[in-house]
């Protein structure tokens, strides 16, 4: 798609569910994202979700799923720990969940171990910018501009044998270079119109979330108020007997 200059639909999904609508919808690729650990879960961050959490909902994700590309994110510090423990660990994403790659957060720090799983035959998308589970460290989530660092973190994972990048938060100058400079796709989140493809949260696309979003966000429906509208309707019916009506009852 890259080579044609299509641009590529990416969104999360943590369930059967949602991920069978996606499928159905068309997007190239589903990520089940360690986003589970705030939106699914309620944690204040994605450092909390374990490997067999992951594991646990990416198999609901890949029984869903025919054709868009599946790929799960490895959970800190699931790649951390040494590549043995890396390639055992994406190995039973592989084995367990029907999905068919992994996503982990790094460039130049993390090419040995991508270039250790690809060569176990493990496909790896990385993930450059911003790395949300590098927020202690960080002290916040921020807008990453260090051009260099950048370019040289997507190169090191293209050399390593990643097939993609996630490029998050970056300004759409610096994504657009990497974006013609290296050649596997880049997915874009909050990194400009000229990446290769477009990744975000299913729950923020479908305004599920509350409170504020970030700048790159865009809400495509508002299905909180929808969903509260169609509630608070049920309770209404219930409270005054209209519903279940007739047809809703068995005689
Ligand atoms: O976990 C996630 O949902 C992600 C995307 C935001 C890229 O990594």
């Amino acid at each position: 798609m890259k080579q044609a200059g299509q641009k590529i639909s990416m969104l999360t999904a943590y369930d059967y569910t949602m991920a069978q609508l996606l499928d159905e919808s068309g997007v190239e690729g589903i990520l089940v994202g360690d986003s589970m650990s705030m939106v699914v879960q309620g944690h204040a961050n994605t450092l909390p979700v374990t490997m067999d959490e992951m594991i646990y909902h990416a198999e609901m994700v890949g029984r869903a799923v025919s054709r868009a590309l599946v790929v799960v994110d490895m959970p800190f510090p699931s790649f951390h720990l040494g590549q043995h423990r890396a390639i055992e660990n994406a190995g039973r994403i592989l084995k367990e969940t029907r999905c068919q790659a992994v996503k982990l957060e790094g460039g130049v720090d993390q090419c040995d171990t991508i270039a250790a799983l690809t060569s176990a035959g493990i496909p790896v998308m990385a993930h450059c910018g911003l790395q949300p589970q590098n927020i202690h460290q960080l002290g916040g989530y921020k807008v990453h501009r260090d051009e260099e660092q950048l370019l040289a973190d997507a190169q090191a994972a293209e050399a390593a044998g990643a097939f993609a990048i996630v490029l998050e938060c970056i300004p759409s100058a610096i994504a657009q270079k990497i974006t013609q400079t290296i050649h596997i796709p880049t997915i874009g989140i909050g990194a400009g119109a000229d990446c290769d493809g477009q990744v975000l949260v299913i729950n923020d696309v479908l305004g599920l979330t509350a409170g504020n979003s970030p700048r790159f966000v865009k809400p495509f429906a508002n299905l909180r108020s929808t969903i509260s509208d169609a509630v608070h309707q049920f309770r209404e019916e219930v409270r005054d007997g209209t519903f279940p009506a007739d047809e809703h009852q068995y005689r």
